[in-house]
């Protein structure tokens, strides 16, 4: 029996990773640490939380008393690391929680794990989960490999720059046993609908504006979420210590072609005229520091590991569309409440 630890498991990926582990491994414990912020939403595991191998434990990673406590009780063999403040426009309006969370709560887990672990690291592992956007920005070329030199630029990318280097200073100072992985732009079911793909599907819903911030040719590079899971695992149990692995999909979009591709899956699944969607198209101010381009080289975690995404573009958006009309309830009950002032304050 492997106790591990998955903070987050209540956000959008972790509770994909979280499902994937519980599944996959009826001979783990695994607790989900989280401490259910505006993002968190325990609606997102419903369908496993009865699963005798799965806990939920409420706990904020910047409370490092208590976070110590919980790795004493659980004294778990693994941790993959997911918490975080993730919204980059909320990081430009309130950079300190990014720093509190990503930052201080990232330190918090590294000692408790290295308190645990007592230097004897046999059979352990921290694996953090980071982004593609510690990078910075590319121009019309290129590809972000491991060895890109890190230059962050949003307050949100600085924070999660900063906790990379923590836990490699970690590995490189007390040896403790990490792997990274630097993932570029998930999509897909329980995304909170703050991020373009889900608010462009609650706006199209609603008959609002479709915001593209700046002239829409920003290019992001999107991968399905479920992939990523799978991903996480793979580099967790296969991984070689103290490496950092890329994970994306090769598969770059523009944004305004990316909400186009949105809009017509949406009309034809709603039974509207072709380009009704499109017409809600709104260009807004442009977020400040705006990274132009990202794109993530795939090839270490394929040729290492052997992974690869399991579906294309175009049917996990054509899956997660639909699962946002399979469930319109858990999008009218995120969005109801605090979301309201966010989204007035953001758009207004
Ligand atoms: P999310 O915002 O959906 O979820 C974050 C989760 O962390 C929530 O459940 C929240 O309650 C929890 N959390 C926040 N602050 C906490 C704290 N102080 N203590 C304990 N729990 C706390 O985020 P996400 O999109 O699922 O991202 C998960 C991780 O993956 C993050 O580290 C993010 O940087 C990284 N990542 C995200 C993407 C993406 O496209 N979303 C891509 C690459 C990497
Ligand atoms: O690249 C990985 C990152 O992807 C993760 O590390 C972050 O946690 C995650 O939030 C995501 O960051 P982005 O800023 O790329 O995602 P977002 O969905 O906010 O924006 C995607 C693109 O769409 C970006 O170029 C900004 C643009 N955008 C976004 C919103 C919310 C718009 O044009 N209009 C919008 O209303």
């Amino acid at each position: 029996m492997k106790n591990i630890i998955i903070t987050g498991g209540a956000g959008f990926i972790g509770s994909h990773v979280v499902r994937e582990f519980v599944t996959k491994y009826p001979n783990y414990k695994v607790i989900n640490l989280d401490a259910l912020t505006y993002a968190g939403n325990l609606e997102n595991l419903k369908d496993i939380e009865s699963l005798p191998n799965y806990e939920f434990v409420k706990a904020d990673i910047t409370d490092a008393a208590h976070i110590f406590e919980v790795f004493q009780k659980y004294q778990p063999d693994g941790v993959i690391h997911l918490a975080a403040e993730s919204h980059v426009d909320r990081s430009i309006t309130d950079p300190t929680a990014f720093v509190m969370t990503n930052v201080i709560g990232t330190v918090n887990l590294l000692n408790a794990a290295k308190e645990i672990w007592k230097d004897n690291y046999e059979g352990k592992r921290f694996h953090h989960v980071s982004t593609d956007e510690v990078f910075g920005a590319l121009g019309d070329t290129g590809l972000f490999t491991e060895d890109t030199k890190y230059d962050p630029h949003s307050p949100y990318s600085a924070s999660k720059a900063s906790s990379d280097h923590f836990v490699r200073a970690y590995h490189d100072t007390y040896g403790l046993p990490m792997v990274l992985t630097n993932c570029s732009n998930n999509y897909g079911p329980n995304h909170f609908p703050e991020k373009l793909i889900p608010l462009c599907i609650h706006n199209i819903l609603n008959k609002k504006p479709l915001p593209i911030y700046g002239d829409g040719k920003y290019t992001r590079d999107w991968l399905f979420v479920i992939d990523h899971a799978k991903a996480i695992d793979n580099v967790f149990h296969n991984g070689k210590n103290g490496d950092s692995y890329n994970v994306g999909g090769f598969n770059e979009w523009q944004n305004i072609d990316l909400v186009k591709e949105l809009c017509k899956q949406m009309d034809a699944k709603l039974g509207n005229t072709a380009g009704t969607s499109e017409q809600l198209i709104t260009f807004v101010k442009d977020r400040p520091g705006h990274d132009l381009r990202y794109a993530i080289d795939a090839t270490k975690i394929n040729e290492e590991l052997g992974y690869e995404p399991s579906v294309t573009f175009e049917q996990g958006l054509s899956i997660t569309i639909d699962w946002y009309l399979n469930n319109q309830e858990w999008l009218n009950n995120v969005t109801s409440g605090d979301y309201q002032g966010y989204y007035e304050k953001q758009y207004s």
